[in-house]
Formats: structure tokens, C-alpha cells, sequence
């Protein structure tokens, strides 16, 4: 048992953002199984909200040269060239959606439903040594970028692109003191 604690620990408090990562083939299979867990997170009256779209490699080279576009407009050209060079050079790219939902208490549940689904596929990866990103992008927010992947803006909405492959190294985090985040109510 404090063996199995002490390991979730360790892959909770490892799991970190890359950004950089290697060249190295990534199996397919790996990522559906971590779709199919991601899927296990908390869900109010399940209503299975998400839904992941995975890129073959024409529609990364598409999504590259649309982060280009977007940056420039809104940064300028150097900026989205560094960009648009540092995005193709990332293997995995998945983007999950959250079904919209007329009710606001709904929406907020499923929101939050997406994003553990999100926390339980990165667990996965990191587990299996790969890692990801989590981005929210300019693209993300960009009507193109729907368009480009045929997703139906109406009826469902970005939560993350999630940038994935094998990590070149990973970074050193940290979180602020614990006891700054607890109150005891007594
Ligand atoms: C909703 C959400 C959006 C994020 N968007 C970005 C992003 O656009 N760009 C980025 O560099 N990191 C993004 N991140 C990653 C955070 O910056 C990262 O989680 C944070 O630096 C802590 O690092 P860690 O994940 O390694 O603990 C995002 C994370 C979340 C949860």
C-alpha cells in the first residue's frame, strides 16, 4: 500500500509541461489507451463532454503555418516565425473539445470534467515517459482554427491543444508553501 502511494505521488508531482521534444516515433496505441483513461474522470450525470481530435501530419503542417498567420497579425512576422519553427518541430498534437451546453451550471461541470480528462491523459503519458503541453494558444481562440479541423464552433468549444511526444528534458517546478492554500474551519 505505501508502496502504491509513494508511486502515485511520484507520477502526480513528475508530470511536468514540456516544450521541447525528441524526434522519437510515438505508438499510436499508447495514445488511445490514454485517451480511453482520460475518458475515467469525474463526470456530473455523465454527460461525456469531451471529445479528442488527434492530427495527422498534413494537418500539423496546416496548424503550423496558421499559428504563423495568427502571430503575425497579432505579434508580428519574426515572432511567428519562432513560433511557427518551435510548433513544427513538436511530434504529437491532440486537441479536446468541450461539448457547450445552454445551462451555465452545466457547462462549468463539463469544463471541469474536460480538464481532469485532460490531467488523467498527461498522468498517462508521463507514466509511460513521454510528456505534454497544455496549451491555450492564440490558435486555440481562432475560428480558423476550427474551420481548418472541421469542428463546429456551436457545438462544442477548444479546452486545450495538447502538444505530446518524448521529453529532450524536463523542467524544474515548483508550488508555493502549503500552508498558504489550507484553512482549517472549525
Ligand atoms: C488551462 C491551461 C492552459 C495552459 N496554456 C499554456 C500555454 O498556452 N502556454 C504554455 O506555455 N503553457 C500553458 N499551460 C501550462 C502551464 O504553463 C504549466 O502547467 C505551468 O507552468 C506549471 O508547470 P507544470 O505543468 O510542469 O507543473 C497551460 C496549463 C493549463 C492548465
Amino acid at each position: 500500500m505505501e508502496r502504491k502511494l509513494r508511486h502515485l505521488e511520484s507520477t502526480i508531482r513528475n508530470r511536468r509541461t514540456v516544450k521541447l521534444f525528441t524526434d522519437k516515433n510515438i505508438n499510436p496505441d499508447l495514445i488511445k489507451k490514454a485517451i480511453d483513461l482520460a475518458r475515467w474522470a469525474p463526470n456530473h450525470h455523465l454527460t461525456e463532454p469531451w471529445h479528442f481530435y488527434i492530427l495527422n501530419s498534413s494537418k500539423i503542417k496546416e496548424s503550423v503555418e496558421l499559428i504563423r498567420a495568427v502571430i503575425t497579425e497579432r505579434k508580428g512576422q519574426e515572432i511567428a516565425d519562432f513560433k511557427a519553427a518551435g510548433a513544427s518541430k513538436i511530434p504529437g498534437w491532440m486537441l479536446v473539445t468541450c461539448k457547450k451546453s445552454d445551462s451555465e451550471l452545466t457547462q462549468q461541470e463539463d469544463y471541469a470534467s474536460v480538464c481532469c480528462a485532460i490531467q488523467n491523459f498527461s498522468l498517462y503519458l508521463s507514466e509511460a515517459g513521454l510528456a505534454s503541453k497544455w496549451s491555450t494558444g492564440l490558435i486555440t481562440r481562432d475560428q480558423r482554427f476550427y474551420d481548418l479541423l472541421k469542428i463546429n464552433s456551436e457545438s462544442e468549444f477548444i479546452v486545450g491543444l495538447i502538444w505530446y511526444g518524448y521529453p529532450k528534458t524536463l523542467p524544474n517546478q515548483s508550488r508555493g508553501e502549503l500552508e498558504s492554500v489550507i484553512t482549517i474551519l472549525d
